[in-house]
């Protein structure tokens, strides 16, 4: 799957992505991607093997004109939290979305999450789209604000990703924010 914007390819990934998801995945930006951070190279380049099968839920931001990779963008169907049974309709996702730091206050995040939501509501089955964000990150609260989700939640020590100096957890205050598809413009 392929999905084309003004200024953006977003496409599956490939094994020549490697060097530019190494610029971005060196030093992950925030806690809650730390276990994706991908140093050296070389485990980048293990990485996009994996990575090439994923053609309906994972995206590679390219820049059209250059093809570079910017970012990626990805979120898989889900069950809802209360429905453990694995039969249940798969109709919730949970984006993450992550740009290589040069590449952002350019409007990327936007112009690449607007068009997957569409994809998720329109091909994908989507009924909700959630997401969680730390109570510190405000580009990506904007960003799920400007895509029209609702901040549903403050859930307070919810998660820990790292650990503190002292080697006990350091939790972090999570936002959730939401959308449904009859809310989606
Ligand atoms: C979250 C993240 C993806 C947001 O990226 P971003 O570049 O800040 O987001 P946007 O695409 O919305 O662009 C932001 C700004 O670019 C500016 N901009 C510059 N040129 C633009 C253009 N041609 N078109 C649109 N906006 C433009 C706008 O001012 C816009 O801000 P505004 O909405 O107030 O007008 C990014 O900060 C990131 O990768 N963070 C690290 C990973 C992360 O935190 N992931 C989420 C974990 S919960």
């Amino acid at each position: 799957m392929i999905i084309e914007t003004e200024r953006l390819i977003l496409r599956p990934f490939t094994e020549n992505d490697a060097a530019d998801v190494y610029e971005y995945l060196k030093e992950p930006a925030v806690n809650c991607f730390a276990c994706m951070k991908l140093d050296p190279v070389e485990e980048a380049k293990e990485e996009m093997k994996k990575r090439v099968s994923e053609t309906e839920y994972y995206f590679a931001i390219t820049l059209k004109d250059s093809g570079k990779v910017i970012g990626e963008i990805d979120a898989y169907p889900e069950t809802g939290e209360l429905h453990t049974d694995e039969n249940y309709v798969r109709d919730t996702f949970s984006p993450c979305w992550m740009l290589n730091a040069d590449y952002q206050g350019k409007g990327y995040a936007f112009e690449a999450a607007h068009p997957f939501f569409d994809y998720l509501f329109s091909k994908k089955g989507a009924r909700r789209i959630y997401t969680y964000v730390e109570d510190y990150n405000r580009s990506s609260q904007h960003l799920c604000e400007k895509l029209g989700m609702r901040r549903e939640g403050l859930f307070l020590e919810f998660v820990s990703f790292v650990n503190n100096p002292d080697g006990t957890p350091r939790y972090e205050n999570t936002y959730q924010y939401a959308i449904l598809k009859k809310e989606w413009r």
